[in-house]
């Protein structure tokens, strides 16, 4: 029989706070590929991979966390759990928690949350409440509400959420032999950074690595709150999961950026569109634009003279672009594609696409 990955838990069994006691929710998350892009490494001069996290149970680098996060909130007896989210936390709890029966709440910005994400929660039977007001002040209420009401907290300010996101690092070393010389990561509240900095700081303390990856960690240039060092209250980009103006783990992001000689950038949503449409014609990986972040990243510091050529790159792709997708049928400086209109003709359609018969058969 072909072999079946068992989820982030039990793979990882060894690495992570799960007993006996510790009911195992899982939807099959983690072991996600890790693959080479050569156009990338062609335009850079480093060797660069793409860990495609959209390729996740719910299409996002969440389920890694919340199935530690749901699995333990069921072991301490909750009933329900709560997040805030910009959409990817709150598709994937209300997944999980579908999964084991129990309910999840989810508070979202009004009207600033995609389409595929939305539907996500909705048809996972979550009990979602659309907030007037940002993914922050959703965070604060959801803190408020755990603090106080008998549901449990599933954010990225719950440990276990962290916990099962290093996995993610673990699996690049596993691929790789070792740490890549660079990790870039797109960054909302720094959680997924302050874990894969966990995650490469483990393997190195165990001896399987040799060093730590700079940490090089992404913002919108609209909310930048990391980069700019103060929050930013209406925070604005096209990379709507990373719209956020008071990052939950800015502290701990600090910390792993200065334990890994790392970075913090800013970059402006056209060159974010600039980058998913670079990644999905020239790689073949569709993402959202937050995730885009990451080879736009890549192409800005590249530029800058930052990355030795040779350089060993992983960029970390967070979410899937069927949860977002009309940002792919923008064009460069604005407008819309719209395909091409064919009557059912084969000559008229080879003459639209400017074919010549290819001679006698
Ligand atoms: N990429 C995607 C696709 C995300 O959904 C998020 C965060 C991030 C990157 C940033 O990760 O917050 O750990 O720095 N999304 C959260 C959510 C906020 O509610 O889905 P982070």
């Amino acid at each position: 029989m072909a072999h079946q990955w068992q989820g982030v838990l039990r793979e990882y069994a060894d690495r992570l706070d799960v007993t006996e006691a510790t009911p195992i929710v899982t939807l099959g998350e983690g072991g996600t590929p890790l693959i080479p892009a050569p156009a990338l490494s062609r335009r850079t001069g480093a060797d660069v991979y793409v860990k495609f996290e959209g390729m996740n149970p719910t299409g996002s680098f969440k389920d890694r966390g919340m199935t530690m996060a749901i699995s333990k909130a069921i072991e301490h007896g909750a009933k329900a759990v709560i997040c805030a989210s910009t959409g990817n936390t709150s598709a994937s709890a209300a997944a999980y928690a579908a999964h084991a029966g129990i309910q999840a709440v989810v508070l979202v910005p009004e009207g600033k949350i995609a389409l595929g994400k939305l539907s996500q929660a909705i048809a996972h039977n979550a009990e979602l409440l659309q907030v007037q007001g940002t993914f922050d002040d959703c965070l604060d209420i959801a803190r408020e509400l755990s603090a106080n009401y008998p549901v449990h907290l599933v954010n990225s300010v719950n440990n276990d959420r962290i916990e099962g996101q290093k996995t993610a690092a673990f699996e690049v070393v596993e691929v790789l032999g070792d740490a890549p010389d660079f990790q870039f990561i797109p960054v909302g509240n720094a959680g997924n950074y302050t874990a894969y900095t966990r995650g490469y700081t483990e393997e190195l303390e165990r001896g399987i690595t040799t060093k730590l990856p700079r940490m090089f960690g992404f913002q919108a240039a609209g909310s930048a709150p990391i980069v700019l060092g103060h929050p930013v209250k209406d925070p604005e980009t096209v990379a709507s999961a990373i719209r956020i103006g008071n990052p939950a783990s800015w502290e701990l992001a600090l910390a792993a950026r200065d334990a890994t000689n790392g970075y913090f950038g800013a970059i402006d949503d056209e060159s974010i569109l600039d980058a998913h449409r670079i990644l999905s014609a020239e790689v073949g990986i569709f993402v959202e634009p937050a995730s885009a972040i990451s080879v736009a990243g890549l192409l800005e510091r590249s530029e800058a003279g930052v990355i030795p050529a040779g350089s060993k790159v992983v960029l970390t792709v967070t979410g899937h672009g069927l949860k977002d997708p009309q940002w792919a049928l923008r064009v460069a400086g604005g407008g819309e594609v719209t395909p091409t209109v064919v009557p059912v003709d084969t000559a008229q359609i080879a003459g639209v696409l400017g074919l010549s018969p290819s001679g006698a058969a």
